[in-house]
């Protein structure tokens, strides 16, 4: 098998088992310390969250983590916080107040298929569940190695991570008046590798968190997160440009309307797939330490600038 098939099969695999567990822990069964799970928030957390998505960055937690010879049921359940945080960033991306799109994932999005309110809700609700997901003992024996993976999820999905991306974002739509508009290659690329860099980033260094790495394997897997992590929103990028709303599943050629910065807004086609075939080299280069035990996660890095959807 070729790497680039190896890559796919073990994608599917990660991916079924990433559903299965997600499906679990969105059971109408209550943990200790919860009263009552409204059936209407639950049913929107699993519309919001189950039956889609590629699973990319659960697929980095346990790439990244058997590196170090951890347990996959551990990595899936770090790899389940991730997907939660990111359900919930593309729920809250759709709403009208942000994106305001109506096809995610191939089907209509969560504040279509329910409302506003509930799909506000249900991504506060995947937010929250990503914490306690990671607290659990199943997720790692030693405490210290949860706190760390929590304090580490917190800081790229928030303020200084994607969140504070999302604002940058709306920001160089001019929608702020009170904040700059990103515009330069620098202030877009910062942009970018915190609106979706952070969460791929912390994929990639969860593996390595769960595996009690030292601090140089730690900052090889940091480094390559950081490099795709950056190629994965120009791919998409791209994709607004040149995909289809059919194969993408998603509505296409809406940024340049909506003034969105992006890395092609400010480069040009050429240059930024250009970018992106460096940005995989950079990835690529970071891995040598692991040798031909990180194949897998090269050929994920050719993946993030090649897909079509
Ligand atoms: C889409 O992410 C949003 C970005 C951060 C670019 P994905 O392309 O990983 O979306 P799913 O999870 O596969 O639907
Ligand atoms: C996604 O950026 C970043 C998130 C934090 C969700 P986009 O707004 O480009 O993602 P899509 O194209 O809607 O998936
Ligand atoms: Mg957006
Ligand atoms: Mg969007
Ligand atoms: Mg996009």
């Amino acid at each position: 098998m070729n790497s680039h098939d190896a890559f796919t099969a073990r994608l599917t695999e990660i991916a079924e088992q990433t559903e299965s567990l997600l499906g679990q822990l969105l059971a109408p069964t209550l943990p200790e310390g919860e009263r009552a799970r409204p059936k209407h928030l639950l049913e929107a957390m699993r519309y919001g969250s189950l039956g889609g998505g590629k699973r990319f960055r659960p697929f980095l937690v346990v790439e990244s983590a058997a590196l170090f010879g951890v347990p996959r049921s551990q990595a899936l359940m770090a790899g389940a916080a991730l997907e939660f945080v990111h359900c919930y960033s593309l729920v809250h991306d759709d709403l009208p107040a942000m994106d305001n799109d109506d096809l995610r994932r191939g089907r209509p999005t969560a504040h279509k298929a329910y409302d506003e309110a509930t799909a506000i809700l249900a991504g506060d609700g995947l937010l929250t569940l990503a914490f306690d997901v990671l607290a659990r003992p199943e997720t790692h024996p030693d405490a210290e190695v949860r706190v760390a993976l929590v304090t580490a999820l917190a800081r790229a999905a928030g303020l200084g991570g994607m969140v504070g991306g999302q604002v940058l974002d709306l920001a160089a739509e001019g929608r702020f008046g009170d904040m700059p508009r990103p515009q330069t290659l620098a202030e877009v690329e910062t942009l970018q590798a915190m609106k979706t860099g952070a969460l791929i980033k912390f994929g990639c260094v969860a593996g390595a968190l769960l595996g009690k790495s030292g601090p140089e394997r730690l900052d090889a897997l940091a480094r390559y997160g950081a490099a795709i992590g950056q190629a994965f929103q120009i791919a998409d990028d791209l994709l607004d440009i040149e995909g289809d709303a059919a194969t993408v599943g998603k509505q296409t050629g809406k940024d340049a309307a909506a003034g969105k910065a992006t890395i092609v807004a400010v480069l040009g086609l050429a240059p930024s797939k250009e970018r992106l075939s460096a940005l995989v080299a950079e990835a690529n280069g970071a891995l040598e330490p692991f040798g031909a035990s990180a194949d897998i996660l090269k050929a994920a890095a050719r993946f993030v600038a090649e897909r079509r959807a």
